[in-house]
């Protein structure tokens, strides 16, 4: 099957148990201050979840689109280096709000998987929650005795609290869950050594593909578990390792999700990509993984501007350009890439999925114009960067740079300081991190010193609150200045706030750069 034809059995099956099948949400989230990216499928059904949202559909089903690189789920420094962690990736989901619970979700997810999809049940481990005296939270014996009756005891795995019991963060929903994991090694392998022992021990062939989240609780912020007013189920399987398992291949990047990505990558540098069945020498592997960091991160980055996420100097947005960035030096260092190149990977990424997310296909144009713009501003300082990091690093006497250094290419050529270790990192070198925050702390204190304003009182001309936007039928007219307020700042010097109380100015709002103009005096003309 193609991944396409995975992702519609998906929703048919459910949409068959009579599931909504609702659109996923953006990946970017900007009404929920413990997130900043959407890490789960349930992160927009929160609110039903903790019972302050009513209950519309109570089956839902759905393809989110899902990030994990900052917080309490964060895959950034795995991705690349193996074949099966994502920045980006879609997980498939089913919920029930108040409705079914454990028989019916252990019963579906088995007959979905094995079933619908006929994967082999002998490569397949379950596990449930041990349960965790501390919390007060049991051994999940009602999950056990359901499994019982589709596996023999002997793949039921006993999990504890870090990977049965799944919470959204330090905060918000969580509970006891149950995981299906797969073994993909070949019958030789498994021959040797039971699946049983790799279940969650990092065996890029035996991995987890889906989570059945049975939510219970709601972790408060002082660390308590409350319960719920109801009981709810929240499931999330990875997309792209399911693709793996259906495609019968050994790595989420020989799947038709990424291939093409591929060989775009290998069309513009010449290059190869070696799969998993094929042998690779150490410099090939670094090719392969400089390769797959590039068609991660290029999905991240692309969906999150397609999301209104553009990349910038803080907060998200700053998390979205250190992707795109590890990417850029990937492909600098290891694909010998001195012109922008990711942006064209768009394209493609377009073609291959914007039948099922549209955003990708209709903001096409921006996606690929902000990330070329990125590219090639990063590239022409990557490469005095990095001769200044070599320059730094033969200066050193002993193992580590100085924090200070580091810092200054943070400042000056806005190096991450996560790209500098991995780059010090290959050369066997590691850096002061203490030495590195006082700096970064120092120049925050500078750039709040200079950001300081000094706001005079209100000089009120004109009583009451008189204030008419005539903008709509007029561009100038008559005005009197109701009340004014001198703002001193640092940054900017002096500069008066005003009010008129008629004007036909549109100020600056919901996207739209605010107006300029003039106002006429007697005494002279304001620019505005
Ligand atoms: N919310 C659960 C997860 O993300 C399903 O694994």
């Amino acid at each position: 099957m193609t991944s396409k034809e995975i992702r519609q059995s998906f929703l048919d099956f459910f949409a068959s148990k009579n599931h909504k099948i609702v659109p996923s949400a953006p990946m970017v989230i900007k009404d929920d201050p413990t997130l900043m990216f959407t890490n789960a499928g349930m992160n927009q059904f929160k609110n039903i979840i903790l019972g302050n949202d009513p209950i519309k559909y109570s089956r839902i089903a759905d393809s989110q689109k899902c990030l994990r690189v900052s917080g309490k789920h964060n895959d950034l420094e795995e991705v690349g280096h193996d074949t099966y962690h994502h920045t980006m990736f879609e997980m498939l989901g089913n919920w029930s709000f108040g409705d079914y619970f454990k028989k019916e979700a252990l019963a579906w997810a088995w007959e979905f998987l094995t079933e619908v999809l006929k994967l082999d049940k002998d490569r397949l481990y379950v596990s449930v929650f041990e349960g965790n005296p501390a919390e007060n939270v049991p051994f999940d014996q009602e999950a056990f005795d359901i499994w019982k009756q589709y596996v023999s005891e002997d793949r039921i795995i006993l999990g504890n609290k870090k990977d049965n019991f799944w919470e959204m963060g330090d905060q918000g929903p969580c509970g006891p869950c149950s995981e299906i994991h797969i073994d993909l090694r070949t019958d030789a392998e498994r021959a040797k050594v039971s699946g049983r022992d790799l279940v969650n021990a990092d065996h890029p062939q035996v991995v987890e593909i889906w989570n059945n989240v049975f939510m219970e609780f709601n972790r408060k912020a002082d660390g308590s578990l409350e319960k719920l007013p109801a009981q709810h189920v929240d499931t999330g399987m990875g997309f792209e390792r399911l693709c793996m398992a259906m495609q019968n291949v050994t790595s989420n990047y020989d799947t038709d999700v990424f291939t093409p990505l591929i060989a775009k990558v290998e069309e513009i540098t010449g290059l190869k990509y070696t799969n998993n069945q094929q042998p690779t020498t150490s410099n090939q592997e670094k090719i392969n993984i400089a390769i797959r960091v590039i068609v991660d991160h290029v999905r991240a980055v692309a969906f999150a501007i397609a999301d209104g996420q553009l990349p910038s100097n803080t907060g998200a947005g700053y998390v979205i350009r250190r992707i795109l960035r590890r990417a850029i030096r990937y492909g600098f260092t290891f694909l010998n890439t001195k012109e922008p190149f990711i942006n064209k990977l768009v394209e493609v990424l377009a073609n291959q999925m914007g039948e099922f997310f549209p955003e990708i296909k209709s903001q096409q144009q921006l996606v690929t114009n902000v990330i070329r713009e990125e590219e090639a501003s990063f590239l022409r300082t990557l490469e005095q960067g990095l001769q200044l990091l070599d320059k730094v690093v033969a200066e050193t006497s002993g193992k580590e740079v100085s924090g200070e250094k580091v810092f200054e290419l943070y400042d000056t050529f806005g190096f991450p300081k996560d790209l500098t270790a991995l780059i010090l990192k290959e050369k066997g070198y590691t850096f002061n991190e203490d030495d590195f925050e006082a700096e970064l702390q120092k120049q925050k204190a500078r750039s709040r010193a200079a950001s300081e304003v000094a706001t005079g009182d209100w000089h009120i001309l004109v009583d009451g609150n008189v204030e008419k936007f005539v903008g709509y039928d007029q561009t100038e007219n008559e005005v009197k200045i109701t009340r004014y307020r001198k703002i001193d700042s640092k940054k900017d010097g002096i500069l008066y706030q005003i009010v008129l109380d008629a004007t036909p100015f549109y100020p600056e709002g919901g996207g739209q750069v605010g107006d300029k103009g003039h106002l006429y005096t007697h005494e002279g003309v304001v620019e505005i």
